[in-house]
C-alpha cells in the first residue's frame, strides 16, 4: 500500500509527512524526525516509556498510527522548555535525583506536565496515581513523586 500524506504539528512546528499506513507515531518521531526522547520499552502500550502529549493528552506513541493523526499536535520531551530554560519539571527531576537510568524519564515528565497543566496543585495521592501508570524499574517512585510535588507547590493554579 502507498504512503499517506498528513499534516502534523510537532513541538510547535507544522510539517507535512508521507507516512506508511502501519507506521506508529513512535516510529515517525524516532526514525523520521530524529526525536529520540520517546523510548520504546514494551511496544505494547503497557510501560509508558514512549509517552508523548497528543493534543495535550499523555499518549503511548507505540500504539498510535501516525496516518490517523492528520491535523494533530504532538509534544515530545524535546519540545518542553525553551532555548534558554528547561521545563521546571525537568529541573526538578534532576534536583531531586528522580532520574537513574533515564529510560522512563521523558514519559514520566510529559505525564506529569499534563497533570500539572490540568491541575497545578494535585494532592500527593493524585500524583502517585498518575505517575504509577508509567513504569520505572529504578527509582521506587519516591523521588519522582517528590519532584512533581516540588513543582506543583510553585505553580500557580490556572483560573
Ligand atoms: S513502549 Fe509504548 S507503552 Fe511501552
Ligand atoms: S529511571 Fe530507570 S526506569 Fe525509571
Amino acid at each position: 500500500m502507498g504512503q499517506l500524506e498528513i499534516t502534523l504539528q510537532v513541538n510547535g512546528e507544522s510539517m507535512k509527512l508521507d507516512v506508511k499506513p502501519a507506521e506508529t507515531l513512535l516510529e515517525t518521531l524516532r526514525d523520521r524526525l530524529d526525536l529520540t526522547g520517546a523510548k520504546e520499552g514494551c511496544g505494547l502500550g503497557a510501560c509508558g516509556s514512549c509517552t508523548v502529549l497528543l493534543n495535550g493528552v499523555p499518549t503511548r506513541s507505540c500504539i498510535v498510527l501516525t496516518a490517523e493523526l492528520d491535523g494533530a499536535e504532538v509534544t515530545t520531551i524535546e519540545g518542553l522548555g525553551d532555548e534558554t530554560r528547561l521545563d521546571p519539571l525537568q529541573e526538578s527531576f534532576m534536583e531531586k535525583g528522580a532520574v537513574q537510568c533515564g529510560f522512563c524519564t521523558p514519559g514520566m515528565i510529559l505525564t506529569a506536565r499534563s497533570l500539572l497543566n490540568r491541575n497545578a496543585q494535585p494532592t500527593r495521592q493524585e500524583i502517585i496515581r498518575t505517575m504509577s501508570s508509567n513504569l520505572c524499574r529504578c527509582t521506587g517512585y519516591k523521588k519522582i513523586v517528590e519532584a512533581v510535588e516540588a513543582v506543583s507547590s510553585r505553580e500557580t493554579p490556572k483560573p
